[in-house]
């Protein structure tokens, strides 16, 4: 695909190394959007909290003959997200893409949710994708282009029981997007959310009982959950030029979730 749009690669003749990191990149919907961007040229920061997945990662993707640097952080730790921008400002001098992935759930009731859980998920899936964003959009305005997209998902969209800390956090991600796309358009940069329904990845591994799962199926239209690759897919498609006028939105990905009134006769 042409990524060659903005002055920087016109300056180079089209042949600038273009970098996109990824949060909570090592596992999971994060892993998958990372190889893809790789297959794609770029040259993947693969951050996570567990350093050892993205070096494992970052094998994987150099083996195959593209770029990855692994690199520790922890998104909930707002001075490493300022280390972590500054060594890649001081090693490739520019961020094209920035996807937001990192995420943790957490269930609680409305009435029960802990302060603490309620703090600690708006840190990650909030709070880290507004710091990384201001910092990675201060690089892409350099060059007149860039592209955030934030992993939101449908309990951003819709509320679920259980939800209070983790759907809030998604639908104040899906206004924060917003907000990213009407202050940074003049600049070249776009901002998008892609809403996942559920996907098979160790988060829903280790947080979907068998009835949690069973009442997906049961509200999915494709009565499945949905791949990594799926995911990836549609960032692919949001960072590419033929979704250079999108900006601003939420892209579901989720079966048909989203879409679906009684399913059941
Ligand atoms: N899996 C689903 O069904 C689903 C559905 C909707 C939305 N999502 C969203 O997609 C994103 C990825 O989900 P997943 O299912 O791949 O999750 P996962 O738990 O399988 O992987 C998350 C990755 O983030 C890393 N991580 C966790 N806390 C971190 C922190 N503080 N700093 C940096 N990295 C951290 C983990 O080490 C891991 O590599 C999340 O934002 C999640 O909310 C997932």
């Amino acid at each position: 695909m042409d990524y060659v749009t903005d002055n920087a690669d016109r300056a180079c003749g089209g042949h600038a190394t273009r970098v996109a990191m990824v949060t909570g990149g090592a596992n999971g919907i994060g892993a998958a959007i990372s190889q893809r961007l790789a297959s794609e040229g770029f040259t993947v920061i693969v951050t996570d909290i567990d350093l050892e997945a993205a070096q494992h990662l970052a094998r994987e993707i150099t083996a195959n003959g593209n770029r990855a640097d692994p690199v520790r952080l922890d998104v909930s730790d707002a001075h490493s997200i300022g280390s972590v921008f500054a060594q890649l400002e001081g090693e490739y001098g520019r961020c094209d893409i920035l996807v937001n992935n990192a995420g943790i759930a957490g269930v609680a009731s409305f009435l029960d949710c802990p302060l603490e859980l309620w703090l600690k998920v708006q840190a990650v899936n909030v709070t880290a994708p507004m710091l990384c964003g201001q910092r990675a959009a201060r690089l892409m305005a350099r060059n007149g282009w860039g592209r955030i997209i934030n992993i939101a998902s449908i309990s951003g969209v819709r509320a679920g029981i259980g939800r209070t800390a983790y759907g809030t956090s998604k639908a104040a991600l899906i206004g924060l997007t917003r907000q990213m796309a009407i202050e940074l358009a003049e600049s070249g940069i776009t901002a998008n959310c892609v809403a996942p329904g559920p996907i098979e990845t160790p988060l829903t591994r280790d947080h979907h009982s068998a009835e949690t799962r069973d009442a997906y199926r049961r509200s999915v239209p494709m009565r499945r959950y949905g791949q990594p690759s799926e995911i990836a897919d549609t960032v692919v498609f949001l960072c590419s030029p033929g979704a250079a006028y999108i900006t601003g939105h939420t892209v579901p990905v989720d079966g048909g979730f989203l879409a679906a009134g009684i399913l059941d006769s």
